[in-house]
């Protein structure tokens, strides 16, 4: 028997008719089905945009390793993943990333821990690179994000370290500080590893994109 395609919301209905999908009893069939369709669409929130900055250059190469093995400071991989706000693939995505060096430094004449990568098949990126430093206007630890995808608004933000001594131990309470982080969200959690060779940092910055 051939079977006729069903749109996702018969799919939907077919389920809660047939119990595969239960309420609580409080709930018709109707309203449980407009839930779970307003849920979905609000299931992913753009991320949050930051400022550019002064120190962003165009034209920098698309490197995964930003780190030589005699650079000075903390080992830091960033992984994430570059999706619409329903969580699909954007096609197309480059993301720019930059950031100050371990002593709070930028590179302005060159492309030192500046990188534009694009994504893989699945959205996913990964950077291996050194923890930025701290620097006398802005002195939070962060990485600079600008995220291009066609279709999409283009994203400018930033990471943050929750582990950075800027947030005093405290980053739920004193993210705002200063008013450098532009929002809480923007606030990583920070994993440490202590690997065979050397300990390594990792954060995973995932950025949700806004169709334009
Ligand atoms: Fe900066």
């Amino acid at each position: 028997m051939k079977l006729a395609k069903l749109s996702r919301r018969e799919i939907m209905e077919r389920c809660i008719t047939g119990g595969l999908i239960a309420g609580s009893g409080a709930l018709s069939q109707t309203q449980l089905l407009a839930y779970w369709e307003e849920a979905e669409k609000q299931a992913m929130k753009p991320t949050a945009a930051d400022v550019l900055g002064p120190f962003f250059r165009k034209g920098a190469p698309n490197l995964r390793t930003l780190r030589g093995p005699k650079d000075p400071g903390f080992p830091l991989l960033v992984s994430g993943r570059v999706v619409n706000v329903k969580g699909q693939l954007v096609e197309g995505a480059t993301v720019d990333f930059w950031h100050a060096d371990h002593a709070g430094r930028y590179d302005t004449r060159g492309y030192k821990f500046r990188t534009k990568v694009t994504p893989d098949a699945k959205g996913d990126y990964a950077v291996e690179t050194v923890m930025p430093g701290h620097y006398g206007d802005r002195p939070a630890q962060h990485i600079h994000y600008l995220i291009a995808a066609p279709g999409h608004k283009s994203l400018i933000t930033q990471a943050y370290f929750a582990t950075d001594p800027f947030f005093e131990g405290d980053p739920v309470k004193n993210w705002n500080k200063r008013n450098l982080a532009a929002n809480r969200e923007l606030i990583m959690p920070v994993k440490l590893f202590e690997g065979p060779a050397a300990p390594r940092a990792e954060i995973r910055f995932d950025i949700v994109l806004e169709k334009a």
